[in-house]
């Protein structure tokens, strides 16, 4: 990860970077911002005399660069910073990882005065947008390692540095988790990759439960789903309990390390990504080590059930009868619909034993929910206003997106099987919201205080844009990690 340093006085000042905003009126044209530091003599004289013949417009993530051979700095870069806002500042911050390749080091000035929170965008910016994944050697990776953020009062932006550092590690460790190929990340790599994590936070207890322990406690679901896998399922349960908490949240995430479908098994081009199934595991666990390494007074528990859906002599069938913990039944006609099985119990047992005040749940549950609402946004579920507009408001604020869903009465009866309690996979109604139903049934007297995100279509990306790399994209670490900083 690229090292953030604030400073009063910059010392290398080879690559300088200088913001610039839009003009204000229509027609007016963009200007230098005044920044905390002043830049070396004639520095902003030329960037004034630089915007007009480049025509530079100044919005947010625009650069332009400026080579001056032989001069200090050598090498000067223009940055659009549009409205200035958090938003802004991330677009430009990933623009500007995205632009620098060559140089080791950059210096940024920033704008006299500028808020904490702006500063913050443009650290997750500079972090994410930076983000790269490679199993070997990297020919092409980048030589940028350090950059400076020169500001008349480093200490101001301290605990906004840290804060967008955590959140950007975090969200680099879900997308490490969920690009690692499967051959790689079974169940038990999975966990132990949670416990290196958990050794470097003091304040954790991870309790992990192995398929012996799972039969023995009645998880049905998620014994059925990884029957079929050599690589037995797994349970995490992660807790970070600071003595301060007043409220306790419990999260829960799909861990499927690979879906083939099962018996009910996947076409080719439906199969290619599925390595990428448990990326709601991914994001609530790295969450909760970020709301452990920020200290956030406010207790998470949470689980992550894991399993790989294989298809195999051992594996569960199309008809089987699942028992989920607690003792709810489920007809299975179709074993692709794995997900909400293993969920069924990891929601059961929070309602059971954890007892949280709040429940809630990320997984990339169906294709239907990039139906719905396109690539880049989850399917927020909830009977309960407050909570839905709450988390809504947190994933806004740190740049991902989601858009809340309805759970329609109507299609309940879909979920009516002659054999067991619930039908798990109906064939009848909209794919996504069915999911959403199903698993409310598992949330007994927290019906009301539980919340369920299908997150399968932001879950990844097919290009680089703006702080996202192709591939993994750690949705939900930075919405969730919000959320938590305002409880307590
Ligand atoms: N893991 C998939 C959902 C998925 C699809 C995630 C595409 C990301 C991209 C899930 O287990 C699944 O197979 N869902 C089925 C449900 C159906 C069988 C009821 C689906 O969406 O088709
Ligand atoms: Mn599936
Ligand atoms: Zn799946």
């Amino acid at each position: 990860m690229l090292a953030i340093r604030l400073t009063a006085e910059p010392e290398r000042l080879d690559t300088l970077v200088l913001p610039v905003r839009p003009g204000v009126a229509d027609d007016a044209s963009a200007e230098p911002v005044p920044t905390g530091v002043t830049p070396p003599d004639g520095i902003v004289d030329e960037v004034a005399a630089l915007i007009p013949v480049t025509r530079f417009a100044g919005r947010a993530g625009d650069l332009h660069t400026q080579w001056r051979p032989g001069g200090t700095p050598r090498r000067l870069l223009l940055l659009g910073i549009g409205d200035a806002d958090e938003a802004a500042w991330r677009r430009g911050g990933a623009a500007l990882v995205r632009a620098v390749k060559d140089e080791t080091h950059v210096t940024l000035s920033l704008p006299e005065g500028i808020a904490s929170d702006a500063v913050r965008g443009l650290v997750e910016g500079l972090l994410l947008g930076s983000y790269r994944f490679r199993l070997g050697a990297d020919p092409d990776a980048p030589a940028l390692t350090d950059v400076d953020l020169a500001v008349a009062d480093p200490e101001a932006y301290e605990q906004a540095v840290t804060v967008a550092q955590t959140t950007a590690r975090m969200t680099r460790l879900a997308r490490d988790l969920t690009n690692m190929p499967s051959s790689v990340k079974n169940p038990q790599w999975f966990v132990e990759q949670v416990a290196e994590a958990v050794a470097d936070l003091p304040g954790l207890t991870l309790r992990v439960r192995e398929p012996e322990q799972l039969a023995a406690e009645g998880f049905g679901g998620i014994l059925a789903v990884g029957g079929g896998s050599a690589s037995g399922p797994r349970l995490i349960e992660l807790d970070w309990n600071p003595p301060q908490a007043d409220t306790h949240v419990a999260l829960v995430g799909k861990g499927i390390t690979f879906d083939t479908g099962g018996i009910s098994i996947k076409p080719v081009p439906a199969m290619k990504l599925m390595r990428k199934d448990m990326a709601g595991a991914a994001a609530v666990v790295a969450a909760t080590l970020g709301a452990a390494s920020l200290r956030l007074p406010v207790r998470v528990t949470t689980l992550a059930p894991l399993a790989e859906n294989m298809v195999s002599g051992a594996a569960f069938r199309p008809g089987d009868i699942v028992r989920h913990y607690g003792g709810m039944t489920s007809e299975t006609t179709n074993s692709d619909a794995e997900g909400r099985l293993v969920l069924a119990d990891a929601l059961a047992y929070a309602v059971r034993e954890i007892k949280p005040d709040l429940l809630i749940d990320l997984a990339t549950l169906t294709g239907a929910n990039a139906v719905a609402l396109g690539t880049r946004t989850g399917a927020l579920y909830s009977d309960n206003d407050q909570l839905a507009e709450d988390l809504l408001t947190a994933i806004r604020a740190a740049g991902e997106s989601a858009w809340r869903m309805p759970l329609p009465n109507d299609y309940v009866e879909h979920l009516g099987s002659d054999l067991a309690d619930l039908h798990s996979a109906p064939t009848q109604g909209g794919g996504s919201v069915l999911a959403a139903l199903y698993l409310r049934e598992f949330t007994g007297e927290l019906g009301e205080r539980w919340l369920h995100i299908d997150m399968s279509a932001p879950s990844w990306c097919e290009r680089d844009d703006v702080e996202l790399t192709k591939g993994a994209t750690g949705w939900g670490v930075r919405g969730l990690l919000r959320w938590l900083a305002t409880l307590d």
